[in-house]
Order: structure tokens, then sequence, then C-alpha cells
């Protein structure tokens, strides 16, 4: 009994110190990886992400993230994004703020970058979601929207977070990250027939970004 309890502790140990180490190894191994700035993952049925490192100011890139009304002017993923009040009028000043809603136009799969204002989409790949802004966290750069189309079916709330990174040559560096979390019935079948296009939306979305900041 003793010596089995004895076994079974060796062997926790045996398991827990790999995991440890090989957590001490990774982290010094991977010490370029900024840490992020989301709020923790919530369980979701799947989950698009991106994220890039920006050569430019945190506060230039804020800008540049909630000026929606410039979107169309570099955005190959989101190809308009409109604040509104909650009846779908939009705002004088296009500012953000928790509980207006946005009329989002979206290409999925993207558009071939680089876009401008005249780009035109592919209607077959057009989707118009109407969203409400969430959260507005402007002293910790983030920000999120939540899908109110289809509410009973599909739940996405995507974020979008930055912060300032210190690469290796002491270059303060900015780190954008967005991230939607899908939950709903509808989840599954978003993943089968968006799943790749959504991605290859937001990896776009961060390239493309960078491009306009450090410009
Ligand atoms: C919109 O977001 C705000 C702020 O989080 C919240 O108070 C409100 O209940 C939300 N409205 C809807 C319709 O989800």
């Amino acid at each position: 009994m003793l010596l089995s309890l004895w076994r079974a502790l060796r062997l926790q140990c045996i398991i827990f110190c790999t995991i440890f180490l090989y957590n001490a190894l990774g982290a010094s191994d991977s010490s370029s990886q900024p840490p992020s700035n989301l709020p923790p993952a919530v369980p979701s049925v799947f989950a698009v992400e991106a994220n890039i490192l920006i050569d430019a100011p945190i506060d230039v890139v804020w800008s540049v993230l909630l000026d929606f009304s410039k979107y169309p002017e570099w955005n190959p993923f989101v190809r308009s994004q409109i604040v509104t009040d909650t009846f779908y009028i939009p705002t004088q000043d296009q500012q953000v703020a928790e509980n207006l809603r946005l009329i989002i136009t979206s290409q999925i799969p993207p558009l071939t970058p680089p876009v401008t204002a005249s780009s035109q989409g592919n209607i077959l790949n057009e989707h118009i979601t109407r969203e409400n802004i969430t959260h507005f966290e402007p002293d910790i750069y983030r920000v999120a929207w939540q899908d109110l189309s289809l509410d009973l079916l599909i739940q996405a709330e995507r974020w979008s977070a930055l912060s300032v990174f210190v690469d290796q040559n002491g270059e303060a560096m900015t780190f954008y990250e967005s991230r939607e979390e899908y939950n709903g019935v509808l989840a599954e079948t978003v993943q089968d027939l968006e799943g790749v296009g959504l991605l290859e939306g937001f990896q776009a979305q961060a390239t493309a970004l960078k491009a306009r900041a450090e410009a």
C-alpha cells in the first residue's frame, strides 16, 4: 500500500517535473513572444485569432484601429464599419463608445491586398453584421464588439488589444492582437463554412494594419 503510494507520487513528480522543466525551457526559449493583453479566453466552439508586431507608437496604431471610417482605404477584410446608435442610425462623430452599435461589412475570405477605397468586393463573399460595442477600455487599449445578428443561434465576440513590447534591441514596438470566440448551435457550421476564410481575414487585417500604421 505504502509502496504503491510512493510509486504513484514518484510518477507524479516525474510528470510534473517534466512539465515544469518543459515550461521553464520553453519560456526562456520564446522570450521574444510578447505577453498578451487580451482578456483570458472563454470556452468556445472555435476561436479565430491573429497578432502582429508593429513598428509604430501605440497611440498611432490605436487611432488607426478606431478610425473605422478609413477602413475602406486599407482593410482587405472589414470593408466598412459604421458606428450607429441603438436604432442603427449612423452617429455624427463616429466615436467609439460602449453600447453603441456597429454595422460591419466584411469579405470572407478577404480581398487580395493591398486595397483602396475603390477596391471592388465580391458580392458572394460579403457579410453584413450588426454588432454591439460591449467593451471600450482606452486606458488599457482594449475594445470588443459582439454580433447581434443571429443572437440565439450564434454568439461571437471580437476583442482587439494593443500593448507596448520592447524587443531584444530595446526598441519599443506595438503588439496588436485580435481574437473572436464563437459559441451557439450554429458555431460549428460557421467554422466549417468560414473558419479558414475568417482566419485569413484576421491575418490580412493584421498585416494591413501594420502597413498602414508604419507608413
Ligand atoms: C451592449 O453592450 C453594453 C455594454 O457592455 C451592454 O450594457 C448592453 O446590454 C449590450 N446590449 C445588447 C443588446 O447586447
